[in-house]
């Protein structure tokens, strides 16, 4: 069959309520014109995040029923633990409430004034937490991550020459390397495994450790088989565990592939290392196993892990962007090639070249889908990631897991067919007020004034 169905049944519903152009009007003035300030229930299709934002399955409704609530010791931890050494071939873990909290503990521990953390590309809480450190968040990307037009098949890749080059010239300052799968930052790009090797010999004649920013590890995994002939044949559990048998210890947001509303792991090999983790875990994310998660989120951790690597699952997921990606094709609307998993990302830089990179095109963007159709993305480019960042300025449509149809993308695509039909028109938008971490998150924006368009001020459209 042609038609690929989304491989589940619906049981419980959530109501979307549609809201009205003027609605949305005045929300988005009283938001400051940031997204992230909308009350969810104001927004029809939210695109904003694939974080927490999946449906959980029948079986991990029913593990969360079998949750030990036991302060130490608990019964779901043993779950979790047995699932992720059956999975990644971690003996132990430490499980926390979410991804940056996995973060702030490691890089509490190996971060610090004067040192390099090198990556492919950092994600946006991971720099935040190497920085808190005051070392230095350096991203190491392959120059094809940084083409939006670029078919390369592992645009997430480390630059391996470059990381080299930094170990060599900064001997001492590099406590670790991080390896972020999928490149979440450029586009929901895979890393190779081939790529993850080269780092990990790099790692080793530097004598420095490597780990894994784990979020989207089945995805990558998927990916990964997709587009290396040498690992066709092999199980996506098999293909994951030769990416986490090559590194020293990893964090993970159990938000995305792990199927969760919230959670997250910090896995570590070394005993050292593992002892001043757990010593800082119990001060002030809870007792050693259950680390600020109910006994029941471990179970469901458990059994979305197991749900995570299913071919079938993944395939949708695949079968959705590139559905979405050949809907915006047939408008001319650019995006990052070739479409990963967890997200299409629009070239809004391209799509709205009257709109310098200052006055934030893919916020503007983000902004009129929101206006024309209650549809909510994220601006990944200057808003989020600083002035010269020197990366494309991008729209994350990201796929929230197992929550919207194929008539949820159908009405995206429409709405995104109003707004390209009166592109010329849209303006950028500049930052009024904002923090100095994460800025995005809270930052109030407003038009920018049309004079500093100055000669670039879009034409009418005929
Ligand atoms: N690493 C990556 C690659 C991520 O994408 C995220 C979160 C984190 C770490 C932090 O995990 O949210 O559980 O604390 N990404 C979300 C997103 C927020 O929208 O991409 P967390």
């Amino acid at each position: 069959m042609k038609t690929i169905i989304e491989p589940f049944r619906i049981k419980t519903v959530e109501p979307i309520r549609v809201t009205t152009h003027a609605e949305r009007e005045r929300l988005l003035e009283e938001a400051g014109y940031n997204l992230f300030k909308i009350p969810a229930d104001a927004v029809v299709v939210d695109l904003l995040t694939d974080s927490g934002t999946g449906a959980m399955s029948a079986e991990q409704w029913a593990a969360v029923m079998r949750g030990d609530e036991s302060y130490a010791g608990s019964a779901s931890f043993y779950r979790l633990r047995e699932a992720v050494r059956h999975l990644f071939g971690f003996d132990e873990i430490l499980p926390v409430h979410q991804g940056r909290a996995a973060e702030r503990i490691l890089f509490g521990l190996l971060g610090g004034a004067g040192r390099i953390i090198p990556g492919n590309t950092h994600f946006d809480t991971t720099r935040a937490n190497i920085e808190a450190t005051e070392a230095t968040a350096l991203d190491l990307p392959v120059p094809e991550g940084l083409d939006p037009t670029s078919e390369a098949a592992f645009k997430g890749n480390l630059d391996v020459a470059r990381l080299e080059r930094v170990l060599h010239e900064s001997p001492g300052r590099v406590p670790c390397v991080v390896v972020t799968i999928t490149n979440n930052a450029l586009g929901g790009q895979p890393v190779s495994l081939d790529n993850l090797r080269a780092t990990r010999r790099a790692c080793e004649r530097a004598s420095v450790p490597l780990f894994l920013d784990a979020a989207r590890f089945a995805e990558n995994a998927y990916l990964a088989r997709e587009r290396d002939p040498k690992l066709r044949g092999l199980d996506i559990a098999e293909v994951a565990r030769r990416y986490f048998d090559l590194c020293d210890g990893f964090l993970l947001s159990a938000k995305k592939d792990a199927l969760c509303n919230t959670g997250g792991l910090l896995g570590l090999r070394d005993p050292d290392l593992l002892g001043h983790a757990r010593s800082i875990m119990v001060v002030t994310e809870g007792f050693l196993t259950y680390g600020g998660l109910a006994g029941r989120d471990l179970d469901a951790m458990a059994r979305g892990l197991e749900e995570a690597t299913d071919p079938v699952y993944l395939g949708y997921r695949a079968a959705v962007t590139q559905y979405l990606a050949a809907g915006l094709d047939r408008i001319d609307v650019p995006y990052v090639h070739p479409p990963g998993l967890h997200a299409v990302y629009v070239d809004a830089g391209a799509l709205l070249p009257q709109i310098h990179k200052q006055e934030l095109p893919g916020q503007a963007l983000a902004i009129e889908l929101y206006r024309a159709g209650g549809v909510r993305s994220c601006e990944v480019g200057t808003l989020l990631r600083g002035d010269g960042h020197g990366g494309p300025e991008l729209l994350r449509l990201a796929i929230p897991r197992r929550v919207y149809t194929q008539s949820h993308i159908d009405y995206l695509l429409e709405v995104f067919a109003e707004v390209v039909q009166r592109r010329d028109r849209i303006a950028g938008y500049r930052v009024t007020s904002a923090d100095t971490r994460l800025r995005h998150f809270t930052a109030c924006l407003a038009p920018a004034e049309p004079q500093s368009r100055g000669a670039q001020a879009p034409a009418a459209v005929a």
